[in-house]
């Protein structure tokens, strides 16, 4: 046990740890949190909030075992476990086990070096699963290889991590030149570096392209990373960043069954002021409707993002083989192709979806039960 001693303030409690460094729990925040307020199957809370006063006063704490007996002067009495202390001290964030840090890359990383995993291993053992999954958090991109040759076979390896995100080219996607396309990539033409569907509230989290086939002359795969590219914009250009964070603007795919647009900005900030999310699709943006006096400095800005995706000292390049499959973030590395010349052979991928939120959940009940 972390916690050391306990110490009474009529509006809080301060805990001193082994290290003795102290945090202060309000009893606001103590009350609210105290277990017998949450349903004891479901865990979900049922107290309600508006029931306790604004200002509870405690009046003792004592350290039993592992646990905090918290007296208050309404006669309530809370049982905190010290690990439920230790693991919510206010302005910190609980662990996670989901959170795994970006680990941003340039093309000097090369691309042999772009993690590797069998997929029978991941079919069949968690740890295997569970190792290829924090590669693919951290890297944002990784190849799964020696897939069966059928087109069952990437789908497997994504349902391993939760399920598959359905849009408005269904659930699983072709990726072959075809007569009358709705989309690019269902043709022979180059795709420069983009994230699929911006043009999504949310956009797919993890994309799975597994190769089936690639024998045409050209069709050689481009990925770049899009935090890396940004985090770079930020500190040669701060006025551009700043720009691709505030300004949104519109994204939009449209067909003979769909019309489905946002409007948001290239760059997404999380709480700690960290890029998590790049929008950058430069076939589905939308006509810029910024006001005139912002266009100059807005397309300036937009043209330093782009000239990074066209800078080589960004991209890794690979040609995908049959049974291989790339895995990445759609949300932060961004993908292309090379032209391809269907008159010299076949050229199929096979595609699916699965969300952020799916994934980290399934990092999470990789790591161990849920608490
Ligand atoms: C896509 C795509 C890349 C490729 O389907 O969204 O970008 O290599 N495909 O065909
Ligand atoms: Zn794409």
């Amino acid at each position: 046990m972390n916690l050391k001693t306990l110490a009474v303030r009529p509006d809080a409690l301060v805990v001193t740890w082994l290290d003795d460094t102290t945090t202060t729990f309000p009893t606001l925040w103590l009350r609210d949190n105290c277990l017998s307020g949450l349903h004891p199957e479901t865990h979900e809370r049922l107290l309600d909030l508006l029931e306790i006063e604004e200002s509870p006063v405690l009046t003792a704490a004592d350290l039993t075992d592992d646990t905090a007996v918290l007296t208050y002067a309404d006669g309530h009495i809370s049982q905190m476990p010290a690990t439920l202390l230790d693991q919510h001290r206010p302005g910190a964030r609980a662990p996670d086990a989901a959170d795994i840090p970006a680990a941003h890359w340039r093309a000097d990383h090369g691309a042999d070096n772009i993690p590797r995993h069998v997929a029978a291993p991941i079919l069949a053992d968690d740890k295997a699963l569970q190792a290829w999954m924090s590669d693919l958090a951290s890297f944002g991109l990784t190849i799964v290889d020696q897939l069966a040759d059928s087109t069952d076979a990437g789908v497997s390896v994504a349902e391993r991590v939760g399920f598959l995100r359905r849009t408005n080219f269904g659930t699983t996607f072709e990726v072959i030149n075809k007569p009358d396309p709705n989309n690019l990539a269902y043709t022979s033409v180059a795709l420069p570096l983009h994230t699929d569907l911006p043009n999504q509230e949310v956009p797919p989290g993890y994309q799975f392209l597994h190769c089936l086939a690639n024998e045409a002359t050209g069709g050689g795969s481009i990925f770049a990373d899009g935090f890396m590219m940004a985090e770079d914009l930020r500190n040669e250009d701060p006025e551009a960043f700043d720009l691709l964070c505030n300004v949104a603007i519109p994204f939009r795919f449209h067909d003979g069954d769909a019309d489905i647009r946002v409007h948001r900005p290239v760059i997404t900030l999380g709480a700690r002021g960290n890029v998590i999310e790049i929008r950058y699709n430069a076939h589905l943006a939308g006509i810029f409707d910024m006001s005139a006096d912002q266009m100059p400095a807005y397309y300036r800005a937009y043209r330093a993002y782009m000239a990074k995706t066209r800078d080589p000292k960004y991209r890794l390049t690979l040609k995908l083989q049959g049974g291989e499959m790339v895995v990445f973030d759609n949300r932060r590395v961004l993908h292309g192709r090379d032209a391809f010349d269907p008159s010299t052979g076949f050229r199929h991928l096979h595609g699916c979806y699965v969300d952020r939120g799916e994934f980290m959940s399934r990092l999470r009940m990789l790591d161990g039960p849920a608490a």
